[in-house]
């Protein structure tokens, strides 16, 4: 399925979408089974931190199967999800307002949400900076961003654990129940994420402030904030 383990540009955009399509019947299930849960509790913590009123418009960007989608709208917020992997979408058990499309050129109007989640995707993206631009442009003014990612405990004890859960289990159990390769590229994958320190900078110039960052769990996973100026 795969040629390179880490491929770039167009290669890499081509293997993320149809990886992502052929992983999806099972991919809700292994999300729980992997992160022990702690998924959805990370997705509720990504969900506070916009700190928006009820009833606002949430884009929830890369939504995959939707989780994002179905928990902010039984948090009380409007939601829509994008993603380009129809085999994402059409693994869904929400019957509307989740939309085919590319976060490098997202098919909405300027100024069109109070905020934009995103789940477990800054690592699949070819490029970081172009997608924050397009965030910025269809956020309305003092809209919220809550970035969710996997990241690396900052322990030294819980990183070797760690690496050895995500580098090892991850891809065997992955191999039992999908696609070893697949689960063998997304642990991989975290090394495309630029330092903390990058993708802070990236987002200030992409139009943002107010940008945090803080660690889930210990560092399982990490969660960027801000607000477009
Ligand atoms: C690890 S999954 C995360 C899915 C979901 N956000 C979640 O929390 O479970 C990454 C998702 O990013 C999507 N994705 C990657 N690159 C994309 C792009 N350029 N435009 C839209 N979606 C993209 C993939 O199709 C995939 O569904």
């Amino acid at each position: 399925m795969r040629k390179s383990i880490l491929p770039t540009g167009k290669e890499k955009e081509t293997f993320v979408r149809e990886m992502f399509d052929s992983i999806s019947p099972t991919y809700d299930k292994l999300n729980r089974i992997m992160t022990f849960r702690f998924d959805q509790t990370w997705r509720r913590r990504t969900l506070e931190s916009l700190q928006l009123a009820s009833g606002s418009l949430i884009l929830d960007l890369a939504c995959g199967t939707g989780d994002f989608v179905k928990m902010a709208r039984q948090s009380g917020y409007r939601c829509i999800g994008a993603d380009f992997s129809f085999g994402m979408l059409s693994h869904s058990q929400l019957s509307s307002d989740l939309v085919a499309s590319d976060a490098l050129n997202l098919s909405f109007a300027t100024d069109s949400f109070d905020g934009v989640t995103c789940g477990f995707a800054l690592r699949n993206f070819t490029e970081l900076p172009p997608v924050f631009r397009e965030l910025a442009r269809v956020l309305k003014p003092r809209g919220r961003i809550g970035l969710l990612e996997v990241a690396q405990p900052s322990s030294r004890i819980l990183r070797i654990g760690h690496q050895i859960y995500f580098n090892n289990m991850v891809p065997f159990i992955g191999g039992l129940l999908s696609d070893k390769e697949a689960y063998s590229y997304l642990p991989a994958s975290v090394s495309y994420l630029p330092p903390t320190e990058a993708i802070v900078e990236m987002l200030v110039s992409s139009g943002f402030s107010d940008v945090s960052h803080r660690l889930l769990t210990t560092g399982a996973a990490q969660l960027f904030t801000a607000t477009k100026v």
